[in-house]
């Protein structure tokens, strides 16, 4: 009794650890992947419990093991409509004040896609406010360096606990529901998803593009990187963005001190020059 009690406290305190260090939420119904990621940390260290990881964590010597928890615990982290302000800024100020009078076209690019819940929930935000009805005509490239990852966005099939923070009018006209051996598992429909275009990309490598990009969202991924290497990404996005383009980056990150060709127009929204 005692033992569950104790793993419940640790879980609480890891959680409530990753939420102070990144502002992401693990459930707690996230136990089992809490323990099978940090299970990786532990055996590193030659550590055996759960219980003494996290007074490790809560001691003086263990700060720096904190960095290693946050990586282990948050490194593919995505979640539909994940910092949901950024969906909402682009539908109501960045493209209705970016597109040209008549314009109906533009793309979108979710770069460090993870497993898709990104580029999907800004096609399902597209698909409320420009319409493919009404003559609406938008694409989203999402990319990712993981083939793991690329593999899980490309199939567009997500457990029920995932879409939970989808509205239920958009589960119902954007999800398929599935059935027998799919029970419990809900499928991105395939007019959303046909507008959805996968690719692996290194945001670090040699890359082209045909196309330019209205927005990109590049978001929590540059907290990885160091100072050089994130100006030399954004540098290089950026020659994809339009005139007047966004950048929208996670909210714990940013381009302060980067030469960058962006404005900052409020913390993670830039606009090229
Ligand atoms: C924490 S997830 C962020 C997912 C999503 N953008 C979000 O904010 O929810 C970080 C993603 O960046 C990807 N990534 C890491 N290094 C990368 C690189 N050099 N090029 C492209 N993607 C990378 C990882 O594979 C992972 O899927």
């Amino acid at each position: 009794m005692r033992h569950v009690a104790e793993e419940s406290e640790d879980i609480d305190f890891i959680i409530a650890l990753i939420y102070e260090r990144s502002r992401i939420r693990l459930h707690e119904g996230k136990q089992a992947l809490i323990k099978a990621r940090l299970g990786k940390r532990m055996r590193h260290l030659g550590i055996g419990t759960l219980h003494e990881y996290c007074n490790l964590l809560r001691s003086g010597a263990g700060q720096e093991e904190i960095t290693g928890a946050v990586d282990a615990l948050t490194t593919n982290f995505t979640q539909f409509l994940r910092e949901e302000e950024h969906f909402q800024f682009l539908v109501k100020h960045a493209l209705p004040g970016l597109l040209a009078k008549g314009q109906r076209q533009f793309n979108v690019w979710s770069a460090a896609c993870a497993t898709g819940e990104e580029p999907f929930s800004l096609a399902m935000y597209l698909a409320e406010h420009f319409p493919l009805a009404d003559g609406w005509d938008w694409r989203v490239l999402a990319t990712d360096i993981s083939t793991k990852a690329l593999a899980t966005a490309r199939r567009g099939i997500y457990a029920a606990e995932r879409i939970e923070c989808l509205p239920v009018e958009w589960q119902r006209r954007y999800l398929q529901i599935g059935h027998g051996e799919w029970e419990g598992y809900y499928r991105i429909k395939s007019p959303l998803s046909s507008r959805v275009r996968f690719e692996q990309i290194n945001l670090l490598g040699a890359y082209q593009q045909e196309s330019m990009f209205e927005v990109i969202f590049c978001r929590n991924v540059m907290i990885y990187f160091d100072r050089p290497t994130q100006e030399q990404l954004v540098n290089q996005l950026s020659r994809y963005l339009v005139p007047k383009g966004y950048l929208l980056i996670g909210h714990s990150e940013s381009l302060n001190g980067l030469a960058v060709p962006l404005n900052c127009l409020r913390p993670s929204v830039y606009q090229k020059k």
